[in-house]
């Protein structure tokens, strides 16, 4: 049975009320990427920074999942093939949507990481200027999500799920941030079957067999429904 990989972005939390960046009244309308998504914005004014995501990580573990996440957790435990689920999203709705090994390749808002020696650990709902390293007492505490300017996580496990994907289905990602933009000619280099699922087209879009337009809670139980039901 084909394998399949599922590339989620912003767009599936937007109905369980997380903001998307690039909508009209997203994250980036209201932050300057420089100032709280890379490393040079952290090293200038740490204290804005871990604002953004100490605001987002109270938001984030306040939000439920909804029926897209839900949906996408159906399809791993019912498809008789392989379900690969690979997030942009720092939230864990997918999880507690039911969904199981979710790759994050921009990390997690859950997680701190240690800057000065790498050591990882469960963040606290506030992470704080200073804060010293569990491992190392280092006072170099940062988020544990990847940055413009970094590399983001996982990868050659996500192109080794690439190289011998049978259906690809991008859905609520804008198709803007690279290397996940690109997973589709990944995806379409190994002979596999395309789907955007989106509000509305990605800057992507023509390189997708199918697509469909709505809200990801009404898009996506559809479209799992049909392939569940093919089987
Ligand atoms: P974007 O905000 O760029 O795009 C969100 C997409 O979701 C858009 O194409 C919207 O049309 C669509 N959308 C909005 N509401 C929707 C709904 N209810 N149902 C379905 N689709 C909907 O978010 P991403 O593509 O995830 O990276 O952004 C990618 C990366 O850019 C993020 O991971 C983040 C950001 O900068 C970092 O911070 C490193």
């Amino acid at each position: 049975m084909e394998k399949i990989v599922v590339l989620t972005g912003a767009g599936i939390s937007a109905e369980s009320g997380l903001g998307t960046f690039r909508d009209e009244d997203g994250l980036w309308a209201q932050h300057r990427i420089e100032d709280v998504a890379t490393p040079e914005g952290f090293a200038r004014d740490p204290a804005l920074v871990h604002g953004f995501y100490n605001a987002r990580r109270v938001q984030a573990a306040q939000a439920q999942p909804n029926a897209a996440h839900r949906a996408l957790a159906q399809l791993q435990r019912d498809w008789p093939g392989e379900v690969i689920i690979v997030t942009q999203n720092v939230d864990s709705l997918h999880e507690a949507g039911g969904a199981t090994g979710v790759i994050h390749m921009h990390g997690t808002l859950a997680g701190a990481l240690c800057a000065a020696c790498g050591h990882r650990w469960t963040a606290p709902p506030e992470m704080t200027v200073g804060e010293p390293c569990p491992a190392c007492n280092a006072p170099s505490a940062r988020p544990d999500v990847v940055w413009f300017g970094e590399m983001p996580y996982h990868m050659d496990q996500i192109y080794d799920h690439l190289a011998e994907v049978g259906i690809f289905a991008a859905i609520g990602t804008s198709g803007q941030v690279y290397p996940a933009a690109a997973f589709v000619h990944e995806a379409i280099a190994a002979g596999a079957q395309t789907v955007e699922l989106n509000l509305e087209p990605s800057a992507g879009v023509s390189s997708y067999d199918e697509t469909h337009f709505g809200p990801a809670t009404e898009i996506v139980p559809q479209w799992v429904d049909r392939l569940l039901g093919r089987h």
